[in-house]
């Protein structure tokens, strides 16, 4: 495998376990602020963040190069509101998108098909994982300071599979 795509898909594997930490984060603040259900959307997707790690640890695996753990950065413990979770969550994801781009532009670039069309799996996960955080942002600043209507969005966000 080209070197250059092999140490970016390395890193893109701290990258996803540094999602799942941030979600994490984010999980404890909500659990902090008595939103049970904020934190368990949180929770499911910093496993599901994991996941994505697998995938590419197991990618990398498969084509016989060593997966090397590198170190990951602490994440934000303070936010704002649940408003403001949601907003950093989109931000976020958006640079995320942006790392899948770059990644599935150089596999493409070196021709390296099996990665590209692996890469094409995560390029329409992206557009999953900005609709979800956005979706939700949306709601947040309809409700804005309603506490009523905020208590029955984390009941909702609370029964997130
Ligand atoms: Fe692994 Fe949230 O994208």
């Amino acid at each position: 495998m080209d070197k250059k795509l092999a140490k970016a898909m390395n890193e893109q594997v701290k990258n996803e376990l540094y999602s799942a930490y941030l979600y994490l984060a984010m999980a404890a603040y909500c659990d902090y602020q008595n939103l049970p259900g904020f934190a368990h959307w949180m929770k499911t997707q910093a496993k599901e963040e994991q996941s994505h790690a697998m995938k590419i640890y197991g990618f990398l695996n498969n084509v016989g190069e060593r997966v090397v753990m590198e170190a990951i950065a602490k994440p934000p413990a303070e936010f704002d509101s649940p408003a403001d979770v949601f907003k950093k969550t989109l931000e976020h994801e958006k640079k995320v998108t942006a790392l899948i781009n770059d990644l599935y532009n150089l596999a493409q670039k070196v021709q390296d098909n099996a990665a590209a069309i692996f890469l094409q799996w995560f390029v329409t996960e992206q557009v999953e994982e900005e609709k979800n955080a956005a979706d939700i942002l949306a709601v947040l600043k309809v409700i804005k300071a309603d506490s009523g209507q905020l208590i029955l969005l984390d009941k909702e966000l609370g029964k997130r599979e």
